[in-house]
């Protein structure tokens, strides 16, 4: 195949919780893998349980978050690896801080997985929509904290709109278009 498969670079998906960055990063880390890639998936709620342990959600505290999820994706870009973040990752700057760092070392793909706020409080997969419009818990991502829209997103995937796999499809086609994974092998059978 045509492709270094050492070409590091980072996928970084942000958006509101509940707008669909972890399934579509599952999506796309299982089909990176199979075209033979070394995958690392870096997602908000995971990190948040080890490296990030103990941070919360203040501005300073999210920053804190993402800043630590840019320093490892960038070593692991430099190494060749796939990374996947998924994060909301709500302000702007920091993202930007995020994409400089990377891109160091490897392609930086910004996906912006959208979905109004509206959306994401009726689907609630974790119950937390409801307690943060009921004041039982503050600081929430497009409740009563911001986010920032993405202005410079390589991919903008609407979920209303959109499958999962459609959503995975689009970040793929553009890792094909930079040339950094293989393009899929027609199946077969
Ligand atoms: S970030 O803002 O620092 O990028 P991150 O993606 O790591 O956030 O973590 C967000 C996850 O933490 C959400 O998916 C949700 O499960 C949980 N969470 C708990 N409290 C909050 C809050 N106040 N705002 C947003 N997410 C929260």
């Amino acid at each position: 195949m045509a492709v270094a498969r050492d070409t590091g670079f980072t996928v970084w998906l942000t958006g509101l919780s509940g707008a669909g960055k972890t399934t579509i990063g599952h999506a796309v880390a299982a089909e990176l893998e199979r075209r033979g890639l070394h995958v690392e998936m870096l997602d908000g709620d995971v990190v948040r349980t080890h490296l990030s342990k103990g941070l919360g959600y203040s501005r300073e505290d999210r920053d804190t978050n993402i800043e630590r999820i840019g320093w490892v994706a960038s070593r692991l870009t430099r190494h060749g690896a796939a990374v996947v973040v998924a994060a909301i990752s709500p302000y702007d700057a920091t993202r930007k801080r995020a994409r400089a760092l990377v891109s160091e070392q490897g392609p930086f793909v910004e996906v912006w997985v959208k979905a109004p706020v509206e959306e994401c409080a009726r689907r609630d997969v974790k119950g937390l929509y409801a307690k943060a419009f009921a004041g039982e818990i503050t600081q929430f991502t497009g409740v009563d904290d911001p986010y920032e829209e993405p202005t410079d997103a390589e991919v903008v995937a609407d979920t209303v709109a959109l499958s999962p796999g459609e959503s995975a499809a689009l970040v793929l086609a553009e890792l094909e278009r930079l040339g950094v994974v293989p393009v899929a092998a027609p199946a077969t059978g």
